[in-house]
C-alpha cells in the first residue's frame, strides 16, 4: 500500500463509525419537552375537519381538542398552543368573538385546563384575524390601515379574558408595536401576573401561512405586509427583540422557523430568556406533500428540520408533529 505523507492528519470520521459513537457525540439532541403543539378548534362542529393542505392536522372539535392535549401530554409534549375558529357569521370587524368570554378560543382553554390541568402549559395565540371578517390581525380604520393603536385595546381584552378562562401562557402574534406592554399592563390590572407573555417577536411576511389561513378559515384579503416584517431583514428582528424584551416578554419566538434559521441564531445568541421557533403550517406541508409522492423520507424529513431549528438555538419549538415526534423519541428510548 502506498502511503502519500501523513495526510489525513486528522480523521473527523473517526467519531463517526457506528450508531453509538454518534450518538456519544452527538451535540443536539431532540427532546419531548421542547416540542409544543399547536392546535386549532372549531366551534358548531360535531366531527373533525381535515384541513386539506395539511394533511394528518384537523379543525378539532371541542371533544377532539381534549383528547388531543391529553395525547400530547401522555407523550411528554411541553405545551399546546390553542387557536380558535369561530363561526363564520360571528365574525365582525372588530373580531368580537375573540372577546367573548364564551368565544371558542376562551371555551377551548377552559376545555384543556379541565382536562390537563397544569400538566401541559396552556398557550392561546393572541390575534384578531381568526376573528375578523376581514381578516386582518386588527381593526381597520377609516382608510383601511390596520389601525395599531385601536388595535391594542382590542389586544389588551383578549389577553384578559383568555388569562380569566385560564391559560398560563398569551402568544400576541399580531405585530402591533407596543403590544407586548399593553398586554402586560391589561394583565397585571386583573391580578394575572402570573400569567406569560410569549412574544412573536420576530414574524415575518411569509408565503408559507398559507395553509394555516384555510386551517382558521381566513377570509383575508391582501396581505400583512405593513405589519408583518420583511423577508429581506434580520437587524429588523433585533429591533423588535429589544423592544418586546423592554416591554416585558417572558420568552420570544421567531417565525416562521426553517427558512429564518440565521434569525434565530441571531436572535438566541443576543437575549437571556427562553426563544420559541414556529415550524409553521406551510414547512409542515412542504414535509408531507414530497413525502406523499415518495420524494423523501417523511421520518428522517422531519426530524432533520426540527434538529436543524434546535441547532440553530431553538429552545422550544411549536410544530404541528408534536405528538408523533415526541412519541417517537419516547419509543425509541
Ligand atoms: C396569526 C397567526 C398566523 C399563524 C399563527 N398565528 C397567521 C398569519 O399571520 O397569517 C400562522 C401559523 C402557521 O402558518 O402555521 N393569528
Amino acid at each position: 500500500m502506498t502511503v502519500y505523507g501523513s495526510f489525513p492528519g486528522a480523521r473527523p470520521r473517526r467519531l463517526r463509525v457506528n450508531p453509538a459513537m454518534r450518538r456519544m457525540v452527538a451535540e443536539t439532541r431532540l427532546h419531548a419537552a421542547d416540542l409544543i403543539l399547536p392546535a386549532f378548534v372549531r366551534e358548531g362542529i360535531s366531527e373533525p375537519v381535515p384541513i386539506q393542505a395539511m394533511p394528518g392536522v384537523v379543525q378539532h372539535t371541542r371533544d377532539t381538542l381534549r383528547k388531543a392535549a391529553v395525547e400530547a401530554r401522555e407523550a411528554g409534549v411541553a405545551g399546546i398552543m390553542l387557536f380558535g375558529v369561530p363561526e363564520d357569521e360571528k365574525k365582525d370587524g372588530l373580531g368580537t368573538a375573540g372577546t367573548d368570554p364564551d368565544g371558542i378560543l376562551q371555551v377551548a382553554i377552559r376545555d384543556v385546563k379541565a382536562e390537563v390541568g397544569d400538566e401541559l402549559v396552556i398557550m392561546s395565540d393572541l390575534c384578531l384575524d381568526e376573528y375578523t371578517d376581514h381578516g386582518h390581525c386588527g381593526v381597520l380604520a377609516a382608510d383601511g390601515r390596520v389601525d395599531n393603536d385601536a388595535t391594542l385595546e382590542r389586544y389588551a381584552e383578549m389577553a384578559q379574558v383568555q388569562a380569566d378562562a385560564g391559560v398560563h401562557v398569551v402568544g400576541p402574534s399580531g405585530m402591533m408595536d407596543g403590544q407586548i406592554g399593553v398586554v402586560r399592563d391589561a394583565l397585571d390590572s386583573i391580578g394575572k401576573e402570573d400569567v406569560s407573555i410569549l412574544a412573536y417577536t420576530a414574524k415575518y411576511s411569509s408565503a408559507f401561512y398559507g395553509p394555516f389561513r384555510e386551517a382558521v378559515g381566513s377570509s383575508l384579503q391582501g396581505d400583512r405586509k405593513t405589519y408583518q416584517q420583511d423577508p429581506a431583514n434580520v437587524r429588523e428582528s433585533l429591533r423588535e427583540l429589544s423592544l418586546d424584551l423592554e416591554e416585558g416578554a417572558d420568552m420570544v419566538m421567531v417565525k416562521p422557523a426553517g427558512p429564518y434559521l440565521d434569525v434565530l441564531a441571531k436572535v438566541a445568541e443576543s437575549v437571556d430568556v427562553p426563544v420559541a421557533a414556529y415550524q409553521i403550517s406551510g414547512e409542515y406541508a412542504m414535509v408531507e406533500a414530497a413525502a406523499e409522492k415518495g420524494w423523501i423520507d417523511r421520518e428522517k424529513a422531519i426530524a432533520e428540520t426540527l434538529l436543524g431549528i434546535k441547532r440553530a438555538g431553538a429552545s422550544m419549538i411549536l410544530t404541528y408533529w408534536a405528538t408523533e415526534v415526541a412519541q417517537g423519541l419516547r419509543a425509541a428510548r
